[in-house]
């Protein structure tokens, strides 16, 4: 069941205007409204009263999209612009912050509380989150509050998020979803009642419809109840790198988060990356492979060494995968994993291996997911920073090469 989109614009509109005439928006005043929606996340964010009190969120999407200077942000039906202010803040002023709502009233707000907090780093847009007035890859972060549900066209609004998303930029939002247990007929009663949820998403069919538009690393937690069946969720995903062969420009790039994985002790027993000379001459020349964020800046690299060269291992090769730590955790493993394997595959090449510590959850998980299996444990196989580890030997064995 879709909502009706005139009843959303029109109680929006209203409530615009309720606030602008000094008198509160005017929701969120059922029994516990208040305890769980709007302006409750936001106690401690620095902005004049009368902004966060006019917050119609069911969480602050700014506690998951980790914001960092510079970014590009685009807040996704921004109401009041309490998100849109506040990330602004965060992204400072070589950032931006862009909110788009399609009630007039409600642009007018927000843009009287952009003048009122002296936030010149932020401007409103009038459009539909259904069809985004952005170029293409032009967004390094979407976020969003409690809008998404309310959108008669969701697929339209995760292909539209797909676009205008940098590849390797991020959706972080907070929105409604509905338990597997509503019913039809309790929908029907939510659409015709004012809280316009008749279209509230499973989280299954949330997941679904992301990873339908392209994204990956799909991540969906709920976080509380906001009415009978209904919960306030996070939601995080990522637009896919592009992978593309390692050259020597991306060579400082490349031995730099060679250091931060080393730095983090998780990777490998060496602690010092080498320089490029011995970098290069330690790694076959075919298969490397980087992957670009935004901006085109290297976010990590996959490279093999041989193994042996009796001619019976000509077909296994050893990777070493490393990713930015400030973008781990978002799909770039995977997608350089994905492209390496497609990479030895077309190659005739039937076996990758490596080794992995075994406190290194993530990377293990990485490699399952990849196809890759533990083969068993070496145990106390070298010293690191004095201390014997033990180490995971992992492989994956191609199902379309030499079978
Ligand atoms: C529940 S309010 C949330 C506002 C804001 N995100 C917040 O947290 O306070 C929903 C907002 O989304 C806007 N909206 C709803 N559907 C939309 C659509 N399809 N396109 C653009 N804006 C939309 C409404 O005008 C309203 O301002």
């Amino acid at each position: 069941m879709n909502p009706d989109r005139d009843a959303v614009h029109d109680r929006y509109a209203a409530a615009a205007r309720r606030a602008l005439a000094g008198k509160g928006t005017g929701l969120l005043a059922g029994e516990g409204d208040a305890d769980r929606l709007g302006a409750v996340h936001y106690a401690d964010a620095e902005l004049p009263a009368e902004v966060t009190a006019t917050s119609l969120g069911c969480g602050n999407p700014l506690a998951v999209a980790e914001l960092k200077a510079g970014e590009i942000v685009l807040d996704l039906g921004s109401g009041g612009g309490l998100d849109v202010l506040l990330s602004a803040r965060r992204v400072g002023p070589g950032g931006r912050a862009i909110g788009l709502d399609m009630t007039d009233d409600m642009l007018t707000l927000a843009r009287r509380h952009a003048e009122q907090a002296g936030v010149t780093n932020a401007e409103f847009l009038k459009g539909a989150i259904e069809r985004i007035p952005l170029p293409d890859t032009s967004v390094d972060v979407v976020i969003s509050n409690c809008v998404i549900a309310l959108s008669s066209d969701k697929p339209a609004v995760f292909g539209e998020i797909a676009r205008v998303l940098r590849p390797g930029g991020r959706l972080g939002v907070t929105d409604i979803l509905a338990d597997d247990t509503l019913t039809d007929a309790e929908r029907a009663a939510r659409a015709d009642a004012v809280e316009c949820l008749g279209g509230a998403l499973t989280a299954d069919r949330y997941r679904t419809l992301l990873h339908d538009a392209g994204l990956v690393g799909v991540d969906i937690r709920l976080t509380h109840e906001t009415g009978d069946k209904l919960h306030s969720a996070i939601i995080r995903a990522t637009k896919p790198v592009e992978v593309v062969a390692m050259t020597a420009e991306h060579a400082d790039q490349v031995l730099a988060i060679h250091q931060a994985g080393l730095d983090a002790g998780r990777a490998s027993f060496e602690t010092a990356a080498p320089g490029w000379v011995a970098w290069d001459a330690a790694h076959l020349p075919e298969h490397r492979l980087v992957a670009l964020g935004s901006a085109g800046r290297v976010v990590g690299w996959v490279a093999v060494s041989a193994v042996s060269s009796r001619c019976v291992y000509a077909g296994v090769v050893e990777h070493s995968v490393y990713v930015d730590p400030r973008v781990q955790g978002r799909g770039v493993g995977q997608a350089l994993l994905a492209a390496l394997i497609d990479s030895t595959e077309n190659a005739g090449i039937w076996t990758i291996q490596s080794g992995v510590f075994p406190e290194n959850t993530a990377s293990r998980a990485l490699h399952r997911r990849a196809g890759f299996r533990e083969v068993g444990v070496r145990e106390r196989l070298g010293r690191h920073h004095g201390v014997w580890r033990d180490v995971v030997m992992i492989e994956r064995r191609s199902s379309r090469v030499g079978t």
